[in-house]
């Protein structure tokens, strides 16, 4: 059986073609507990708020992307109608229609109040190739008013299995706090990173309390981590909580909070979801540890 430093050499070794048995990686991934049911979820999703593009040749990495995730074990994908100038999902449904891995697959996508909830989620669901999604969030808290009820209706009648909400900015920071306490929610989804820590403060410790899953988007604040420290060498004692990358670094920084049910960095490469499941794979940092992985980028 190979070890775990193995099968991440075979998969960064050859870009996460061939080598790495799913079996395999899949049983090694860290999973979280969906507080409101109990079910357990790979703790490495996907964004793809960049996947629209209409060429066959502007689909193939993507294709090749996807595939790579599920290989991988990944379950959550996440979308909206508005990504990718609103072809993001049709190109989501197709994919995965033509790789056959739906079942595998925790579809979360959106609602955002340019239609009714119906009639958007129904039109998700038409691009998705999908007669159920996993989890709807009310975009960025958009029309909460009526977005929430009409999902919890659809959740009632079978449609969703989960309701959620999101944001990406501090400015919501306060009216989110404010939803979570009101409103039963399943998941929330925000901005966490290693250099944007404010969701420690109260939204992580309140989803904690009151029992909700969290989504981290913007896991690498839009890429602005890599920026940081592209001419920094990664730090020998990361190799105490299993990191090899720095991309690893930020994600397992991330999973190191107890409150963090999956963080869904956006990619468009293989070798960056070979790299990003990796994360999902062994040790996570302590609290001391994680002090340190933030000294070590405040310093920067
Ligand atoms: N309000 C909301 O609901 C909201 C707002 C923003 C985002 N989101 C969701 O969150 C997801 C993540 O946000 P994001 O994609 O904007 O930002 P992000 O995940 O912080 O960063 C994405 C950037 O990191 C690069 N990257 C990914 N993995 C990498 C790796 N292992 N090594 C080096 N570079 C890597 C990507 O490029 P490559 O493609 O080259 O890998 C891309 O440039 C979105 O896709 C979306 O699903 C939701």
């Amino acid at each position: 059986m190979l070890t775990r430093r193995q099968l991440l050499a075979a998969g960064g070794a050859a870009a996460g073609l061939s080598l790495s048995p799913l079996g395999l990686a899949a049983e090694g991934l860290i999973r979280r507990t969906i507080p409101a049911s109990g079910e357990q979820l790979v703790a490495m999703g996907i964004g793809t708020n960049r996947y629209g593009v209409s060429t066959a040749e502007a689909k193939a990495p993507l294709k090749a992307t996807l595939a790579e995730f599920v290989r991988l074990g990944g379950q959550l994908i996440d979308t909206a109608p508005s990504y990718g100038k609103g072809l993001s999902e049709a190109v989501l449904g197709e994919l995965t229609e033509e790789l056959g891995i739906r079942d595998q697959l925790f579809f979360a996508t959106k609602v955002d109040g340019r239609m009714d909830g119906p009639r958007q989620m129904a039109t998700s669901m038409e691009k998705l190739k999908t007669d159920r999604a996993e989890l709807i969030q009310v975009h960025n808290l958009r029309a909460l008013d009526t977005l929430l009820p009409a999902l919890r209706e659809a959740q009632t009648d079978g449609l969703i299995k989960y309701v959620g909400v999101t944001t990406s900015r501090h400015e919501q920071f306060e009216q989110l706090e404010s939803v979570m306490r009101s409103e039963p929610l399943d998941f929330v989804q925000l901005n966490y990173s290693l250099d944007d820590r404010q969701a420690v403060e109260r939204l992580l410790p309140m989803a904690q309390d009151r029992g909700i899953a969290v989504l981290v988007n913007l896991p690498f604040g839009r890429g602005r981590l890599f920026e940081k420290t592209a001419d920094q060498p990664l730090p020998a004692w990361a190799a105490e909580f299993d990191c090899q990358t720095w991309g690893q670094f930020f994600l397992k920084y991330l999973l190191g909070h107890p409150a963090v049910t999956c963080p869904i960095p956006g990619t468009r490469k293989t070798k960056h979801v070979v790299d990003n499941m990796g994360a999902a794979m062994g040790a996570v940092p302590d609290e001391a540890m994680r002090k340190r992985q933030e000294a070590l980028i405040d310093a920067l």
